[in-house]
């Protein structure tokens, strides 16, 4: 493909923009790997992210502080590989870019020049505006996530819904303010009561992508797995499971194991002369 030719269907930070200024919602889900990225490319999703939930859902990280670039990169890699449509946008770790703008540039470099990504995700309000600036002037397409940051939940005291009170409630309006005008082309807003998503949406001109933020957002976002019911027991009041796939792969795997048992499986057909 030539370096000026566009493709159709393909979405950009302007595709996501646009959608907003048109009234338009927006759906991103997060992908780990190549088998999933062919499923989510062949779906009408308009955004994946290689969340650093990666380390929970497919390492088996108790925390998402364990999560490193080298986890990261690996997987926004075997994703970029087999995406073509979606944007692609990477989470940069806990502590890849808190310490400084310039550590946050070499890695956000990472997850493009060695993941493949189009974008990066950080989390936190005023305290990182120097780094996005420096993102953004570098060429970076930023998004923000604010409300509750997992890379502080030992800070917040746990997974909790954020800005019930006034205090965190207006420090949130204004971090997305200073995040808008820092140049984030999209701001995640996690675990939020419904007004205060409602009149973040309402202040700014950037989409807001919602995750436990109510219908008021300009997108939403589910943790794949989540979606497709995975895990029986992770059931929080935001999630809705559109699939059962963990009662669906648990009866695939109890017939197999029965027909290998039985000597069923393999039968003729499935045999080589
Ligand atoms: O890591 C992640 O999956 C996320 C989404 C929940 C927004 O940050």
């Amino acid at each position: 493909m030539s370096r000026y030719s566009c493709r159709d269907g393909v979405v950009s930070i302007n595709t996501i923009r646009q959608r907003k200024e048109a009234g338009g919602k927006i759906s991103m889900v997060t992908c780990y790997d190549a088998a999933f990225a062919r499923l989510v490319e062949s779906s009408p999703i308009d955004m994946v992210l290689v969340g650093d939930s990666l380390g929970s859902v497919m390492l088996g990280l108790d925390d998402p502080t364990q999560v490193t670039m080298e986890h990261m990169v690996s997987h926004t890699a075997a994703v970029s590989r087999i995406l073509r449509r979606p944007l692609l946008c990477a989470d940069l770790p806990f502590l890849s870019y808190q310490s400084s703008p310039q550590e946050a540039l070499r890695n956000a470099g990472r997850l493009l020049q060695e993941g493949g990504a189009h974008a990066v995700k950080l989390e936190g309000g005023q305290q990182v505006v120097a780094q996005i600036k420096t993102l953004v002037s570098a060429g970076i397409p930023v998004m923000g996530h604010l409300g509750l940051t997992p890379q502080s939940v030992h800070m917040l005291g746990g997974y909790k819904v954020q800005g019930r009170d006034s205090k965190v409630h207006g420090q949130i309006l204004r971090d997305a303010v200073a995040l808008e005008e820092a140049g984030v082309f999209a701001l995640v807003l996690e675990l939020v009561p419904r007004e205060l998503a409602r009149q973040v949406t309402a202040s700014i001109a950037i989409p807001t992508i919602g995750i436990g933020a109510g219908p008021d957002c300009d997108g939403q976002v589910l943790v794949l797995h989540d979606l497709l019911g995975f895990d029986p027991e992770f059931n929080p009041r935001f999630l809705k499971k559109y699939a059962d796939f963990a009662q669906g792969i648990q009866q695939a795997l109890a017939v197999f194991n029965d027909e290998v048992k039985a000597g069923v499986f393999p039968a003729a057909c499935n045999s080589f002369e």
